[in-house]
């Protein structure tokens, strides 16, 4: 079991008005293979071009392949330099991409998996991730629900959800979507009772039946009223943001919608959808050639649609800071 001391550690909940800062944003999803890093290399392309200073980071510590979405080659830095110490500095790791604003921290070669990184080696990245001089972090996340790729989620002021118009996708997200919330109470939660009832609620069969964040508010709740409304609280501040990739037709536009309205019905969690992507050859042909989709130019309705949702994560960053609604870093 994990050490869980968080005293030294700021998720967006604790960091809120404290001043000039790094804005975290991260791509995660459950499911593997369904477009987590082709939509961070593109939203990092999209957003440096729109003058902001971007750094990415490849947290995917299993299986680290943003730099070929870029078009690079394997950078001869990468965060297990950072991790091992060779690297003084977090910034020293960041390799430049040929896109102007746009930097990369290429993802740990030496780590088996994401499962095996220790604790400590990940707060350590968690906490200079913060700490980045940039305007911006974008962090690609690997797949599954790990209590590591979940935190490197909560990290972020705005976190993006993938997903594709497939059932075990679905399956996946949904799964995500509730595990980073229950996740996000476990890290609030200070009382050993409730954070007993949280981690029962984290398991499949437990004994309160809670299946659904709005079950584990009801047993909160009935425990401790007072305590039930600050977790319904932090329901509502909880508001990840959708995007629907691969989609093929009519009915798969219309998921997004549904993904919310379900979201919000069974779960009690409001999502902002962002918009989808469809399913485009020139997609994976970009991949193949080692190009990014946006970094060729070029006009089509699946670079316009890129294009939307960047328009609305720059608009979330700009709220959240809005000195970078002049652009570069100041
Ligand atoms: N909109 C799309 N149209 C066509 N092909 C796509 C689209 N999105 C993704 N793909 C294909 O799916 C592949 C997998 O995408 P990507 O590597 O971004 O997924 P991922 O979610 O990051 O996977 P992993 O969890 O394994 O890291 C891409 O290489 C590309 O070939
Ligand atoms: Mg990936």
């Amino acid at each position: 079991m994990e050490s869980e001391n968080q005293s030294a550690f700021d998720f967006p909940w604790m960091r809120r008005g404290s001043g000039r800062r790094t804005v975290v944003l991260a791509v995660g999803g459950g499911k593997g293979g369904i477009g987590k890093t082709l939509l961070t290399a593109n939203l990092g392309i999209a957003l440096a071009r729109s003058a902001l200073k971007v750094v990415l980071v490849d947290a995917d510590l299993g299986g680290s392949n943003l730099h070929t979405c870029l078009g690079m080659e394997l950078p001869e830095v990468n965060l297990s330099d950072f991790v091992g110490r060779r690297a003084e500095r977090i910034e020293d790791t960041i390799t430049e991409t040929g896109v102007e604003g746009l930097g990369l921290i290429s993802g740990a070669q030496d780590f088996l998996g994401s499962a095996n990184i220790k604790y400590t080696q990940k707060m350590r990245i968690l906490r200079t991730i913060l700490t980045i001089d940039t305007d911006v972090v974008l962090m690609d996340l690997g797949s599954g629900t790990s209590f590591n790729v979940l935190d490197f989620f909560l990290l972020a002021d705005y976190g993006l959800v993938m997903m594709v118009p497939e059932p075990t996708s679905l399956e996946n997200s949904y799964r995500f979507i509730k595990s980073a919330f229950y996740r996000s109470l476990r890290h609030r939660e200070k009382s050993e009772p409730f954070r007993k009832v949280i981690e029962e609620a984290m398991e499949q069969r437990n004994e309160h039946h809670i299946r659904t964040p709005y079950d584990l508010i009801r047993v909160v709740s009935r425990m401790d009223p007072e305590r039930g409304d600050m977790y319904r609280a932090w329901m509502l501040a909880f508001r990840p943001l959708l995007v629907i990739n691969q989609v093929r037709s009519k009915d798969d536009e219309e998921l997004g919608p549904a993904v919310r309205a379900a979201c919000r019905k069974y779960f009690g969690i409001d999502l902002d959808y962002l918009g989808h992507i469809a399913y485009d050859d020139s997609v994976w042909r970009a991949v193949r050639r080692r190009t990014a989709l946006l970094a060729e130019g070029g006009e089509s309705a699946t670079i316009s649609s890129v294009w939307g949702i960047a328009n609305q994560v720059l608009e979330r960053i700009r709220e959240l800071e809005p000195r970078l609604a002049q652009g570069a870093a100041g």
